[in-house]
């Protein structure tokens, strides 16, 4: 790539991370967050309320399909290769017309408000997307409205993620109001209009939203503030009715066309698993598939996220196409990579992350990430992005 060395990029040596945490410790200064995955899940575990806990680290039926997508990636491996000297490594990819430094994104979470000790998750997520150059899909489910997440971005790109309410007016103006926030991409999540079967929540009956948790975007919302009436918090039963109502609609293909015409910005469905699906919706006109199984939360007895993504790549025949579900470390995002994604995201590590440590807490799951990621490039010879192809990986017996 032709910018590799330029001071700008430079900067974005991820592995130098391991560097200040090896020197730090000279001076008798360990990290207090978790090195290892497990121990942040388990440590996160100690520090959120149990039915915050469930809803974060559950997800549908026996939760099978959850542990298979990060079981998946166990069935491939990296070749290493010798006498590359990849000694300056470039992570940077293209998506939608912009650079971003990493191929690394924060998925959108519903309930990353609350993760947050004082309940400002969002603005968290946005901050460390503003102090690590991660992007943040951010949520319509947040405890902050879109525009105040908007703000905390800085100079990071973040993408709104639409649930599509099943009032069209609505609807627009969710997507509008992101337009003017300065939202770079719009992502339409279609796994999700209805919850699926999530034992562990059912077993506390617990469902944030009804108690009118993370419905800032919908209690800020003109559109809504009319079909209610009066303001929310003067009706707050009403209105968290109110949005049981306008929550999830069934979107059909016979939707595409008007989502598509409601935005200038870039069009990216999210939930896309099967290539015929990944095939029609290029044809509709979107500008990105987001291959993810919503983190096994949603169905259970599916396919492993990880497994549907070459058929899914191909399918999409050149757009780019983001992928998410299980992945743990860096060694997982370099494998999606190899395996064709144009970016890698990520959901449960980052909000245990700030459940343990605030927005440092996050940042510290990303830069992790992204270190372990760097090294594993320039310990097997693949200096940039292009060199890692499914060429790269075996299928392990
Ligand atoms: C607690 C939680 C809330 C989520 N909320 C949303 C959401 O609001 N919108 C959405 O499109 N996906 C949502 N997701 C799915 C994530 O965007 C992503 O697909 C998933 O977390 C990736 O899997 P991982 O957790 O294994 O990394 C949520 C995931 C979790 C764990």
């Amino acid at each position: 790539m032709s910018d590799r060395h330029t001071p700008h990029l430079r900067e974005t040596a991820f592995g130098d991370y391991q560097n200040e945490i090896y020197l730090s410790a000279l001076t008798g200064v360990v990290p207090d967050l978790p090195m290892a995955y497990s121990e942040l899940e388990t440590r996160a575990a100690g520090a959120m309320s149990p039915p915050l806990l469930s809803y974060v680290a559950g997800g549908a039926g026996d939760e099978a399909t959850q542990r298979a997508n990060v079981a998946a990636f166990a069935h491939w491996g990296l070749y290493p290769r010798m006498f590359v000297g990849a000694r300056e490594r470039d992570l940077s990819v293209e998506v939608l017309g912009a650079t971003w430094p990493s191929p690394l994104f924060m998925a959108p979470v519903g309930v990353i408000g609350l993760c947050a000790q004082d309940g400002h998750g969002d603005l968290a997520a946005a901050r460390a997307a503003a102090r690590t150059g991660v992007p943040l899909i951010a949520s319509t489910l947040a405890m902050d409205s879109l525009e105040g997440v908007a703000a905390e971005l800085g100079s990071t790109p973040g993408f709104f993620q639409l649930y599509t309410p099943t009032d069209r007016e609505l609807a627009e103006s969710l997507i509008h109001r992101a337009e003017q926030a300065g939202y770079k991409a719009i992502v339409v999540t279609l796994d999700t209009w209805i919850t699926g079967w999530r034992p562990r929540d059912l077993a506390t009956g617990n469902f944030p939203q009804l108690r009118g948790n993370c419905l800032a975007n919908y209690f800020s919302d003109p559109v809504f503030r009319r079909r209610l009436g009066t303001h929310p918090t003067d009706d707050p039963r009403g209105a968290v009715l109110l949005w049981t109502q306008l929550f999830g609609k069934a979107l059909t293909w016979e939707d595409l066309p008007w989502l598509r015409s409601v935005t200038h910005l870039p069009l990216i469905v999210k939930g896309i698993c099967h290539p015929e699906d990944a095939r029609r919706a290029k044809d509709g006109g979107v500008d990105a598939i987001y291959c993810s199984n919503h983190g096994g939360r949603q169905s259970n007895g599916g396919l492993p996220a990880l497994s549907a993504l070459p058929d899914v790549i191909a399918a999409a025949d050149g757009l780019p196409v983001l992928f998410d579900s299980g992945v743990r470390s860096g060694a997982d995002v370099v494998k999606a990579l190899a395996l064709g994604a144009t970016a890698v995201g990520i959901g449960r590590p980052y909000a245990y992350g700030l459940a343990l440590g605030g927005t440092d807490g996050i940042v510290h799951v990303l830069k992790s990430m992204l270190a372990e990621a760097d090294l594993i490039m320039a310990v097997d010879g693949y200096p940039t992005r292009a060199d890692l192809t499914p060429q790269s990986l075996r299928s392990l017996p």
